[in-house]
């Protein structure tokens, strides 16, 4: 069995801020950093830390050697992922406020070059039973979902950022889609609690097992395995939430990969989720899995278990 993630890979510009830049408005930043990121590359690197062996697929432009070899050091096999001269690799630009939290204007760049062919290409090398894991920062990702799905590949689909382009895709052919409360209420236009929100979520991936994330509400899972509910931990301290989503997603598919149950790896997930936004940046700010198990005995400072 093999885990193909196929997506995008970013150079992140973070700008630490004191809010968020208003209209008109000219605002000097308290710093900048630059991170490897990108939804893709987030939650490869989610699921190698936790303990899959990962191959990417996605396009980087001129800019993006680093993020390969971020991949790489990680033991990521990246031998999927096509170099082009332009146009430059995918990018971010990311303001971090005093709260920890963002808000991200994407330039799709390198990640909106994959094609077809590319697709075709990839997946020539994956079977009946292999897993592809796909967000919403790449093109073609109608094609892809549908190629994969001919193919017997078991798809997860974490549909984020949410946009036109997403309603393109045959959502019945979705086996697992993790999203959060917002996400799944933009794509399904519910406006009532969270049963009602679940109950719209299946009927628009009428295959899916579904993992809702609820932020302070923690998690919960609905699909063959019933209906299961999972708190969430405690932050002392926010320092950035972004890639928090990304390693949630990760870990939880790694974990159910491991064959643990849908309550462990939803533990497991928002533990890990947890350890992320008490740290900059994001692929940066993805723990460690003896990390996570360190937190699962309460052995961290600054989050605590409920
Ligand atoms: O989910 C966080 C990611 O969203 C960042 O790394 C940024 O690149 C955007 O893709």
């Amino acid at each position: 069995m093999q885990v193909l993630s196929f997506g995008s890979l970013n150079l992140d510009y973070v700008y630490q801020v004191d809010h968020f830049v208003k209209k008109g408005e000219t605002l000097a930043s308290t710093g900048l950093q630059v991170f490897c990121g990108g939804k893709g590359l987030n939650q490869s690197l989610a699921l190698q830390k936790a303990g899959i062996s990962v191959r990417h697929a996605g396009v980087i432009g001129p800019d993006g050697q680093i993020l390969v070899e971020m991949l790489e050091d990680a033991g990521v096999d990246c031998s999927l992922v096509q170099h082009v001269t332009e146009p430059r690799s995918g990018s971010a630009i990311i303001q971090r406020d005093l709260q920890g939290d963002n808000c991200i204007i994407l330039y799709g760049g390198a990640n909106k070059a994959v094609d077809e062919a590319l697709v075709d290409r990839v997946l020539n090398e994956f079977h009946s039973g292999d897993y592809l894991l796909v967000q919403n920062e790449i093109s073609s990702l109608p094609y892809l979902v549908r190629r994969a799905h001919e193919r017997g590949m078991y798809i997860v689909l974490n549909p984020s950022p949410i946009n036109e382009n997403l309603f393109a895709v045959d959502f019945s052919m979705i086996d697992l889609i993790i999203l959060n409360e917002i996400e799944g209420k933009a794509l399904t236009g519910c406006t009532g609690d969270v049963e009602e929100l679940l109950k719209r979520l299946c009927q628009v991936f009428p295959r899916a097992e579904i993992v809702l994330t609820l932020g302070e509400d923690g998690s919960m899972y609905h699909g063959n395995e019933g209906t299961i509910r999972e708190r969430a931990c405690r932050v002392h301290h926010v320092v950035d939430t972004t890639a928090a989503g990304d390693t949630f997603t990760g870990y939880y598919l790694a974990e159910r990969i491991h064959g643990r149950s849908v309550a462990e790896a939803l533990r497991t997930a928002s533990l890990a989720a947890s350890l992320a936004v008490t740290r900059k940046g994001a692929s940066a700010s993805i723990p460690r899995w003896d990390e996570v198990q360190q937190l699962s005995l309460g052995l961290q400072e600054n989050v605590s278990i409920q």
